[in-house]
């Protein structure tokens, strides 16, 4: 199964990436990120072209890459600068990728395909992130699945009745709402629960436990697998922004065909200055993506294995609309890539 090219994946959060070697596999390329002494980012293939040994076992001398095993260095272009044996001639051919990298919304953008195409601008909108408006905590997941199991998962929000106790309504299910006018590009999932008594999640983010009030869950996905969800509960009929709102970023990234970079963060715009609630928070993230979420998504990859799901014939529910017309997407830029 191959991956889009032209678009820009999610890498790592912007403070994974330190002045160490860190090594990360992206749609099956094995990379090195680092930063430069200047603070830029850096990513180069993880293998070195003499004897294939992985980069990232080696140190960083300055902005260069000295590979562990027998020295060679590589700049951030990818270019090899130092040949320490013989003559010290470089070899025409020791040189490595280096990949064409952003670093926006305190995340860090990797580009696989061809870089004269890379446009920053096409980065989707996640300035909530760094928004000082709201306090964000944010996490990372590893998971044994395909990135699109995640994002159907993501995008069918009337699993948190079923899978998640503390997203269980009282009165049942949300109700799905089909988008009427979609977009190209972006797909929306609406979920509401208007004028209901808040589910525990909402409790324990203070709203009042005995207080009606309209819950929104509403994703918004942007290729290759990006997801802002607006979740918040206002009183009946309010504004928005009388209520709470906790947008929810989920960057999926792929690893290999079976395996994916789950990046979470929550940002919310109350109770900013309360340390104890960004702990509850990341304990509650944890609760809810790897302990209930992940070993569902994962005993479904088990289930259809290397198949794709589409070509299981997998029986269509109202609420998968937002899913399949995602999967659609991707499809579409795959197939254009490969024309
Ligand atoms: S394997 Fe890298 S210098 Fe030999
Ligand atoms: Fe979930």
């Amino acid at each position: 199964m191959p991956f889009i090219q032209n678009t820009w994946y999610a890498a790592a959060w912007s403070t994974e990436i330190t002045r160490s070697l860190l090594a990360r596999t992206i749609a099956n390329e094995n990379i090195v990120f680092y930063r430069t002494e200047a603070g830029s980012v850096v990513g180069l293939t993880d293998r070195c072209p003499h004897r294939f040994v992985p980069l990232h076992l080696g140190r960083l001398k300055g902005d260069s890459v000295e590979c562990g095993y027998h020295g060679l260095c590589f700049d951030q272009t990818g270019a090899c600068t130092l040949n320490p044996h013989g003559d010290g001639q470089i070899p025409r051919a020791a040189k490595v990728k280096s990949y064409k990298i952003a670093e926006k919304h305190g995340v860090v953008w990797l580009w696989l395909g061809e870089a004269s195409k890379a446009d920053e601008s096409s980065i989707a909108d996640f300035s909530v992130l760094t928004n000082p408006k709201f306090r964000t905590v944010c996490s990372y997941l590893h998971v044994q699945a395909n990135y699109q199991l995640i994002s159907d998962n993501l995008l069918d929000l009337s699993h948190g009745q079923y899978v998640h106790p503390m997203f269980k309504n009282a009165e049942g299910p949300p109700r799905f709402e089909a988008e009427k006018d979609p977009h190209s590009n972006e797909v929306w999932a609406k979920f509401s629960r208007p004028n209901q008594l808040p589910n525990k999640y909402f409790q324990m983010l203070g709203y009042p436990k005995d207080q009606r009030g309209d819950h929104r869950n509403f994703m918004r996905w942007n290729p290759p697998s990006l997801l802002l969800l607006d979740v918040g509960m206002t009183g009946v009929n309010r504004p928005v922004e009388e209520g709470l709102s906790i947008p929810t970023s989920h960057l999926l990234t792929p690893e290999t065909e079976t395996t994916s970079h789950y990046f979470w963060a929550m940002s919310r715009d109350f109770r900013q200055d309360e340390d104890d609630l960004s702990q509850e928070l990341l304990r509650v993230g944890v609760a809810v993506f790897d302990d209930e979420d992940k070993p569902v998504i994962e005993a479904q990859q088990r289930a259809v294995n290397t198949s794709e799901l589409m070509s299981l014939k997998p029986v269509l529910l109202h609420t998968d609309g937002p899913a399949v017309r995602a999967r659609r997407i991707v499809e579409a830029q795959l197939q254009a890539e490969q024309r």
